[in-house]
């Protein structure tokens, strides 16, 4: 008699001896990418292969003849003499090829309701929101804000101003109507695109309403356009404010697409960086749609006629960019938009949407995954999950236990896992498997992708070829941000000061193993990584500190097991003030408003005083062992040891503020 085969939890614990996953000989044999040889050729002629690529991926207007222009390094321009439509190569070409009633999107309400939305609809709409936007005044170089749910009018926004070129600034729903101010204010927005409300498990709450107050003075702003969503309270008003449905009504419905130059901005979108202050990050037209357009179809291993794609990510994240739009869109594949959270009806939402839309590549996070594997694998089971062809993630490390409920659970050991590594300022995805030729290692993103060049230095700048360092890009790749807006020496300063020339300075430790495989373990700086998203220490205590009983704050991050980290802000009251618990959620409060619910720290820890070096600079490692209950260890450099004792009997303490469901906005 044989022994069954080990399930579930056994399966993974054995599992976890596995030195690596080679894709099966079936991937293997009809991956897009099968040819080793790939990272070879891109290796001796990185320029060609880039070029190459955006030839055959997209459709310039003026054929470009020169490839990278470093001469005004690190202000790198690619394609530069070439020109291009974004929206036309996401649209128009597909339509024009016979593929108009392709569905770009399956829509899935979070009310369970469903919308497909095909290649020839969204152009028609896209076109006239363009005229829409063009008869309010928006033209070519305009800013234009977008503040929208997951509905497929965001869709819509963001192509109308590429086709028109007028760079957009998505802000994630997520972010507070002051947030929402901040970005539309330094970046001078024109217009607005945002709507009536929206909706979060059953709950409407109103947009609009809340922007209007935030905005009111703007003088920049002279448009508001609202789609109407969510049937919540929306004044109007007049002059400023029209609904999206009457400007498409009274559109004309023909707007050519404009040929942009290759380096003419599509998009700015606010990161947040080691200071209060976020970055506007800054991406282009050619170089950013030839990252996009490439690893969609590599990374994924996609095939547009065949495969249905899924990025679980929310639209004001990079990720949703450039795996919700762009570039699926550039390769005109079909793909899924889920408007709603992922519990909500129940906790089996996302595995009904796979079974229902057939989907093919999954993408999401690891927090995402980790809340998954609580909440059982009895939701996946209820499901038809052997549509699913290769999983992925971004925005964290992944732990190899996630990793291995991901393979064995969802994937049911037959889907590569990519573990794609990349940033906002990368623009697409840099270091990843290609899962028809990569061997996996469980919380490994592997290798740097054909045409891209990483590296581990020392902190003197010598490089690292096995063991620990900081990650480096050691050449300009075509999708990197071109400069942080209006802040040409910040870009310079934070990205290409640290080494040398032409060294891009990523901001993540790394370890290299024997495989030359790259482990990423984290930021070096003071951002915060929580569920994916991206928080600033300084931000957060900027936030805190506005509040009038709040005379100093130090925010650190803390490792967390769902969300990889959380936040916790130790906090310095003004002398009089009562250090009551009702305070502290009303400094959450009060931080939730100020940046948003994401920014509010899990853990507030009342501190007299918190370690600082003698010239007065917060000792965050020390706060970090604090918080993780480690011993600080040697604490000579404090100005005061004793500080140091009472920060951990008020750590001890501390009374944990309940952990609701995850943000899995990011992915
Ligand atoms: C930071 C970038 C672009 C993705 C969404 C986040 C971390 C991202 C991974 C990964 C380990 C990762 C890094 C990076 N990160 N992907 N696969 N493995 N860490 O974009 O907000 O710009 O954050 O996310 O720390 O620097 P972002």
């Amino acid at each position: 008699m044989s022994t069954p085969a080990p399930q579930g939890e056994d399966r993974i614990e054995l599992l976890l001896a596995t030195p690596d996953f080679p894709p099966s000989a079936a991937f293997a044999a009809q991956a897009e990418v099968a040819d080793a040889a790939i990272y070879e050729r891109a290796a001796v002629d990185p320029d060609t292969w880039w070029a190459d690529q955006a030839r055959q991926r997209l459709d310039w207007d003026t054929p470009f003849t020169e490839v990278l222009d470093d001469s005004d390094a690190p202000f790198y321009r690619w394609f530069a003499d070439g020109t291009l439509n974004v929206s036309y190569n996401c649209l128009d070409r597909h339509v024009e090829a016979g593929l108009g009633d392709r569905v770009a999107f399956h829509w899935h309400g979070e009310e369970g309701e469903q919308r497909d939305l095909t290649y020839a609809e969204l152009l028609a709409d896209v076109q006239r929101l363009a005229n829409g936007l063009k008869a309010r005044g928006v033209g070519k170089g305009d800013v234009v804000g977008i503040y929208l749910p997951m509905i497929p009018e965001v869709v819509v926004a963001m192509l109308a101003c590429a086709r028109i070129g007028a760079p957009h600034n998505v802000v994630f729903g997520g972010f507070s109507p002051t947030a929402v101010r901040e970005r539309l204010e330094v970046s001078a927005a024109k217009a607005l695109i945002t709507a009536d409300g929206g909706r979060r498990k059953g709950k409407t709450v109103p947009v609009k309403q809340a922007v209007d107050e935030a905005v009111d003075d703007l003088a920049s702003l002279q448009t508001i356009v609202v789609v109407r969503s969510a049937d919540a309270p929306c004044p109007m008003r007049a002059g400023r404010d029209v609904w999206y449905h009457d400007l498409l009504a009274g559109a004309d419905p023909h707007c050519p697409a404009e040929p942009m130059e290759a380096e003419h901005p599509l998009f700015l979108l606010y990161s947040s960086g080691s200071t209060a202050k976020p970055k506007g990050i800054v991406h282009t037209t050619g170089g950013y749609l030839t990252g996009v357009a490439t690893t969609t179809a590599t990374v994924f291993d996609l095939d547009p006629e065949r495969d249905v794609f899924w990025c679980t990510a929310d639209v004001g994240w990079i990720t949703g960019h450039s795996y919700v739009v762009y570039g699926p869109m550039a390769n005109g594949c079909t793909s899924v938009i889920y408007e709603g959270a992922p519990d909500y009806p129940d906790k089996d939402i996302w595995w009904d949407i796979v079974e229902r839309y057939r989907v093919s590549i999954f993408y999401t996070a690891p927090t995402a995954i980790r809340a998954c594997m609580k909440w059982g694998a009895q939701y996946p089971a209820k499901h038809d999950l052997s549509s699913l062809r290769l999983l992925g993630t971004v925005g964290e490390p992944i732990n190899p236990k996630a990793w291995l409920w991901y393979h064995t659970v969802i994937g049911a050991e037959r889907c590569p896992i990519v573990d794609t590594w990349w940033q906002t300022e990368t623009g697409s995805i840099m270091i990843s498997p290609l899962p028809g030729l990569t061997a996996t290692k469980p919380g490994s993103a592997t290798r740097p992708l054909p045409g891209v060049s990483a590296a581990l230095f020392d902190e003197a700048g010598g490089p690292i070829e096995q063991g620990s360092g900081v990650l480096v890009l050691t050449r300009p790749w075509p999708s990197m941000l071109r400069t942080l807006y209006k802040d040409p020496d910040r870009f310079v300063q934070t990205y290409f000061s640290q080494f040398g020339p032409g060294v891009y300075f990523v901001g993540d430790g790394a370890r290299r193993d024997e495989d030359g495989y790259f482990w990423i373990t984290g930021r070096i700086d003071d951002v915060i990584n929580v569920s994916g998203h991206r928080l600033s220490t300084a931000e957060i205590e900027s936030a805190l500190v506005a509040h009038p009983v709040v005379a100093e704050a130090a925010v650190i991050a803390a490792s967390d097991e769902l969300t990889g980290q959380s936040i916790v802000a130790y906090v310095t009251l003004r002398a009089g003030t009562a250090a009551e618990p009702a305070l502290k959620e009303a400094l959450r409060q009060h931080v939730a408003e100020r940046i948003g619910k994401l920014a509010r720290p899990k853990r507030i820890i009342w501190a007299d005083d918190v370690p600082k070096t003698r010239s007065g600079k917060i000792m965050r490692r020390l706060l970090r062992d604090i918080a993780e209950g480690r011993d600080p260890g040697d604490a000579t450099t404090l100005r005061d040891a004793s500080v140091l004792t009472k920060l951990q009997q008020a750590t001890a303490q501390v009374d944990q503020v309940p952990a609701g469901a995850p943000e899995t906005g990011n992915a």
